[in-house]
């Protein structure tokens, strides 16, 4: 028993551990590998059969904890026009908006292995989607009670292998870089209001 729908690298069903090494399946050559292949499912997500795992729930869960949508007060008007963005900030979003939810990066990362409601790579992405994005007036406090924890970005060592093995290349390393230095300004405002207490 094992996934798989696209066969092109882009719907993330067919991760699994080859030789040891969280990856897609159907983006990995025979000729590469050793005589002798070793498949396993990946870890940390919950077992179906074999080689199949539940990584659905798992993306479910996180997105709802994340509150991955934007947050504004504005009411929704369908006749106005669309808003501009510049460029910069919409590659950004759009280069995390690659993840194809493989699941890869969490099963290559330590932590996730210890602490099961660690968000990982893929969630902190997400979330790094959402700061990046100016329609999304969460403040800095919000994002900080949000992910200032030991299974959001305190909990991460930083030692990369999430990024070693993400078969899309996101830039995780910029995303985390920015989500830490948003939660230094998180971290100035809280210690501003407890001056003011
Ligand atoms: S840097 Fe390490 S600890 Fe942090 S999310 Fe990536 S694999 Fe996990
Ligand atoms: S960040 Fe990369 S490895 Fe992680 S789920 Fe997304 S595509 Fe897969
Ligand atoms: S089958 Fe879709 S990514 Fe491999």
């Amino acid at each position: 028993m094992y996934d798989f729908v696209c066969r092109a690298g882009i719907c993330g069903s067919c991760a699994m551990m080859i030789n040891g090494r969280p990856t897609l399946a159907c983006r990995t050559l025979t000729a590469d590998l050793t005589d002798t292949i070793e498949l396993l499912p990946l870890p940390f997500f919950k077992l179906l059969g074999d080689l199949s795992v539940d990584t659905g729930v798992w993306f479910h869960d996180m997105a709802k904890r994340l509150e991955s949508w934007i947050h504004t007060t504005k009411e929704f008007d369908p006749t106005a026009e669309e808003e501009r963005m510049d460029n910069d900030t919409a590659n950004k979003i759009y280069e995390s908006e690659r993840c194809i939810e493989c699941g890869c990066c969490v099963a290559a990362c330590a932590t996730a292995q210890v602490y099961p409601d660690f968000l990982g790579a893929a969630g902190l992405n997400r979330i790094g989607r959402f700061m990046f994005d100016p329609r999304d007036t969460r403040g800095e406090q919000e994002w900080f009670e949000l992910v200032s924890t030991d299974i959001g970005v305190f909990g991460c060592i930083g030692m990369m292998a999430c990024d070693d093995v993400c078969p899309k290349d996101l830039p995780l390393l910029e995303v985390f870089s920015y989500i830490r230095r948003k939660m230094n300004s998180g971290v100035k405002v809280a210690v501003n209001e407890m001056d003011l207490a």
